[in-house]
C-alpha cells in the first residue's frame, strides 16, 4: 500500500547494503529518547544509555517507530507505567547492530520488526533498543521500515484478540491460520468488525480473511469503504448508523448467527451494539475496558478484552508464532499494511502526533516517526 510520504521505500537488496553499512558503524554509548517526564507530566527528550544485548537478545538501531493511541492515554491519565521518566513506544523497526550470546536466527545488518513495551529498556521512542531474538521478524525487501513500524501493537491486538485463549485479557481462541487446519477454517461464518478503518481494524480484516470468515462486515466512514474492501471486507457499513439501523443492515447482509464480533473502537456505543447483535454462544472481543450495560451481560455471550502485548507471558508463544509467519504474509501480500504519514522532527515530533490521535484527526493511516532525527 502506498505511503503518504514514505521515502524509506526499499531499493534493491537493502539487506546486503545495510549489512555492509552496519558492519562499519559504531554503536554510541548514549542516545536520545522521548519520555513522559513525570506522572501526567510533559513529554521531553532525554539522554539515556544504549543497552547491551543480554544472551538471547539483539540490539537494534530504530529507524522508524509507530504511534499508538494508548501512548497519549498513558501520558494524560497517568496509567500503565509507574516509573518516571517513562519512555514509551512499542512499534520499532530497524537494523540489528549487535547480537547477544546464543542468537542464531539473526545477524548484524538484518532489517527487522518486533514489539517493544513501555519499560525504559524495551520501549521504542528511542534510537536503540534490545529485543529477545525469538520474537523478532526479519523484514522482506518489499516492506520499508516505516511500513513495518505500523505492525506490532495493532497486530498484537489482532492476533491476541482472535487467537488468544478465552480468558480475561485473552481472545476468542480461534485456530490461527498458520496452524494446521487454520487457513480458511471458518468459511461460511460471518464476522462483524467495528472500526474497520482503524489501524487495528485493518489487520483484523486481513486475519479474518485468512481464517476464512465470510461475509466480513466492517463499520467505517463511507470514504474508507474501498480501502476496506481491498483488504478483504465484503461489506462496509456506515459507522454513523444508529445501533438499531446497524443491526437491521447486518441482518439484511446475513441470516447466519453472528458468532464473532470484534470491536476495535470499543466505545460504550459500539460495545453495546456489538453485544446486542452477538448470537448466543458467540464472543465479543473488545480492545479497551468493558463499558457494556451490565444488566445485559449473560454467560452464553462472553466479552473478552484483549491486550495484545507479546510481553505478557500468556501471549508470548502465540506472538512468537505470529512473528515466525509474518515475513511470508508480508512478502506474499496476504498482509497489507496501513498507509503511513511520516512526522517531522523525529522523536521531537511525536507529542504533536499523539495530540492528533487524541483529537481523532487520523483516519485510515498510521503516524510514524524516525527516531534517528532527534534534538535536546
Ligand atoms: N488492547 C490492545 O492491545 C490495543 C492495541 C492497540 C490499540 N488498542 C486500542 O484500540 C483502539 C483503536 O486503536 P487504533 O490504533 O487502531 O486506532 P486508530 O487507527 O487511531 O483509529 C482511528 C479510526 O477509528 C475509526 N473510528 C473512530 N470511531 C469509530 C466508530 N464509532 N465506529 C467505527 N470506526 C470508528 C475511524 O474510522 P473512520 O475514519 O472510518 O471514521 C478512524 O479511522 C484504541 O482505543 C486503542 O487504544 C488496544
Amino acid at each position: 500500500m502506498a505511503a503518504k510520504n514514505d521515502t524509506h521505500t526499499p531499493t534493491s537488496s537493502p539487506s546486503a547494503r545495510l549489512r555492509t553499512l552496519m558492519s562499519q558503524s559504531n554503536i554510541p554509548a548514549q542516545q536520545y529518547a522521548l519520555a513522559v517526564l513525570a506522572k501526567q507530566g510533559e513529554w521531553g527528550v532525554i539522554v539515556v544509555d544504549v543497552d547491551k544485548p543480554a544472551p538471547g537478545e539483539v540490539l537494534v538501531r530504530i529507524e522508524s517507530t509507530g504511534l499508538n493511541p494508548l501512548e497519549w492515554k498513558v501520558q494524560t491519565y497517568g496509567v500503565q507505567v509507574t516509573h518516571y521518566p517513562a519512555i514509551l513506544g512499542a512499534d520499532p523497526a530497524g537494523v540489528v547492530v549487535e547480537v547477544g550470546e546464543g542468537v542464531s536466527n539473526l545477524a548484524v545488518g538484518d532489517r527487522v520488526v518486533f514489539q517493544g513495551t513501555y519499560t525504559n529498556r524495551l520501549a521504542a521512542y528511542k534510537q536503540y533498543t534490545v529485543a529477545s531474538a525469538e520474537t523478532v521478524a526479519k523484514l522482506p525487501d518489499n516492506v520499508s521500515f516505516d511500513q513495518a513500524a505500523t505492525i506490532p501493537i495493532v497486530a498484537g491486538a489482532s492476533w491476541a484478540g482472535l487467537y488468544g485463549k478465552k480468558q480475561q485479557l485473552g481472545g476468542a481462541q480461534l485456530t490461527p491460520p498458520w496452524e494446521e487446519g487454520g487457513l480458511g477454517k471458518y468459511a461460511g461464518q460471518p464476522f462483524l468488525l467495528f472500526g474497520g478503518a482503524s489501524s487495528v481494524g485493518q489487520i483484523v480484516i486481513q486475519l479474518a480473511k485468512l481464517s476464512g470468515f465470510s461475509p466480513i462486515i466492517a463499520t467505517a466512514s463511507p470514504h474508507n469503504a474501498e480501502l476496506l474492501k481491498s483488504l478483504g471486507a465484503t461489506h462496509v457499513v456506515d459507522r454513523n448508523l444508529t445501533a438499531d439501523k446497524l443491526i437491521e443492515t447486518v441482518k439484511q447482509i446475513t441470516s447466519e448467527p453472528i458468532q464473532i464480533v470484534y470491536d476495535s473502537i470499543s466505545q460504550k456505543a459500539t460495545q453495546n451494539a456489538g453485544y446486542d447483535i452477538l448470537a448466543p454462544g458467540g464472543t465479543l472481543i473488545i480492545t479497551t475496558p468493558r463499558t457494556i450495560d451490565e444488566e445485559k451481560i449473560t454467560e452464553d455471550k462472553p466479552v473478552i478484552r484483549t491486550y495484545g502485548s507479546l510481553h505478557r507471558e500468556q501471549n508470548r508463544e502465540l506472538g512468537i508464532q505470529f512473528y515466525r509467519h509474518l515475513p511470508k504474509y508480508l512478502e506474499s501480500g496476504a498482509l497489507k499494511l496501513p498507509s503511513v504519514e511520516i512526522l517531522p522532527n523525529g522523536l521531537n515530533g511525536i507529542p504533536q502526533g499523539l495530540e492528533r490521535l487524541k483529537k481523532g484527526q487520523v483516519s485510515g493511516y498510521k503516524l510514524i516517526a524516525r527516531p534517528q532525527e532527534a534534538t535536546l
